[in-house]
């Protein structure tokens, strides 16, 4: 169990870049199994949940290997179409690999996967979409147990949510099944886009990613590609908070500030100067915060539900009160009771969370209890004076890569133990 041990009230300066997006690579090393051969994935960040996809993938065959950022995937002689539940259960999103297995083997057994920290995390829209793909699922005992009767063929797909899991999922079994697919109501994240890109350059036929109707027009078979992953912008907007709450001056190099564009309004509203200069965001924070007062997270291009609590400890310490509103998930707020205890006033009421900023944190010992949470944690920590210490750190390493090592080297004194 690792921990952070944090001596808050240090300002930060410097340049950064961010790491590859978590929520492009997941995705894409799933559909590396639609090709036959070697797939190369530059800027693919080291993490706990791409270590679980890659033991995914070596599982049922292939093999994965690591050089620098860039991974290297060889999917020419898998041979099992079974993941079993201890791989399934260390990621949540293992999900992804559904689309995947039934696109290459036409049949797939997998067990539920989990719920998580943020809640239930149904796959309803997931396995009624490929059923209408001619997948047929039986689903008992916690296992999925899913073959292609007669053929898998496309379908036209409305999704009541814009699901992110269910676009992708039916976006990479689409991309090898039989006739045209048509998603409406689809995520428009960037992450879709990437994934898109990848299956597009691996010889895929898919309009539209990006927009909320995206058309997979299936094809006989894909070749391996070369394809880098999206910055993450998650860890940027991260970057910005742990920014904001120490009164600094920071240079984020390498983002595409257009996936950001819901999240750069929140800083400036809270006195931040953001100045864009093509792949550069630079931030720098006033003396004292202003509250951003409102903050609704929505499916992209709306505010994201990731930066919710990384942005709540930015609020936590901004003069002036700021009410959330958490659309996306059932319970993630598990980071409040835990920055109360550094001192912040936050109030929940249901998917409401009312932060009543104060001057300043004070330091304690605090537990982290889902990813972004920890993230939330770290910010908090790195803006109370004296010496914190953060556990459950393994939360935060499933979607931050050396974080201790990329704020300490703006000047933060973070320590891994
Ligand atoms: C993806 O999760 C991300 N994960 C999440 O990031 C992100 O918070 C989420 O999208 C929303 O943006 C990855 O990309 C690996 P959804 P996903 O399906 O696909 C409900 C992080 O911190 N729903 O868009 O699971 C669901 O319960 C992670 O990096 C159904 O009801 O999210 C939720 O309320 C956390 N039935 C809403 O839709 C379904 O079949 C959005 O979920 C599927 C989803």
């Amino acid at each position: 169990m690792s921990v952070f041990v944090v001596n808050g009230g240090r300002r930060l300066s410097g340049e950064v870049e961010p790491q590859g997006s978590k929520n492009s690579a997941l995705p894409i090393l799933a559909a590396t199994l639609l090709c036959r051969g070697e797939c190369v994935l530059h800027n693919c960040p080291r993490l706990s949940d791409v270590e679980a996809s890659l033991a995914i993938l070596r599982y049922i065959g292939c093999t994965a290997r690591r050089e620098g950022s860039t991974v290297i995937v060889d999917t020419g002689s898998v041979e099992r179409f079974e993941i079993p539940s201890e791989l399934m259960h260390r990621m949540r999103s293992s999900i992804i690999f559904l689309g995947a297995m039934i696109a290459r083997f036409d049949r797939v057994r997998m067990s539920f996967p989990g719920g998580c920290e943020l809640g239930p995390r149904p796959i309803d829209l997931h396995l009624s979409a490929l059923r209408e793909m001619g997948v047929v699922i039986c689903e008992e005992h916690g296992e999925l147990d899913c073959y292609v009767s007669d053929e898998l063929h496309g379908a036209n797909i409305t999704l009541p949510i814009p699901s992110v899991g269910a676009t992708e999922n039916i976006m990479i079994a689409a991309a090898l099944a039989n006739g045209t697919t048509v998603i409406s109501n689809a995520a428009r994240e960037p992450e879709i886009v990437d994934l898109a890109d990848f299956l597009n350059s691996c010889g895929a036929r898919i309009h539209g990613a990006g927009e909320s109707s995206v058309v997979i027009e299936g094809v006989e078979r894909l070749h391996p590609t070369i394809h880098a992953m999206i910055p993450d912008r998650i860890v940027t907007a991260t970057m910005m908070s742990a920014a904001a709450v120490t009164g600094s001056d920071i240079t984020m190099k390498g983002v595409i500030p257009s996936h950001l564009e819901s999240v750069f309004p929140v800083f400036r509203d809270s006195g931040c100067e953001i100045n864009i200069k093509g792949n550069t965001v630079r931030i720098g924070a006033p003396y004292r915060l202003r509250s951003p007062k409102l903050i609704r997270t929505m499916p992209y291009p709306g505010f994201p539900t990731d930066a919710q609590a990384p942005v709540m400890s930015m609020a936590a310490v901004a003069d002036g009160m700021t009410v959330f509103v958490e659309n996306m998930f059932l319970s993630r707020y598990s980071h409040v009771s835990e920055l109360c205890r550094l001192g912040a006033d936050i109030r929940v009421e249901g998917k409401v969370a009312v932060v009543d900023g104060v001057k300043k944190l004070l330091c304690a010992d605090v537990r982290a209890q889902d990813l972004r949470g920890a993230a939330a944690l770290v910010v908090a920590a790195l803006c109370a004076r004296g010496q914190s210490q953060i556990s459950g750190i393994e939360y935060l390493e499933r979607g931050y890569e050396d974080f201790e090592l990329v704020l300490s080297s703006l000047g933060a004194d973070v320590k891994k133990i």
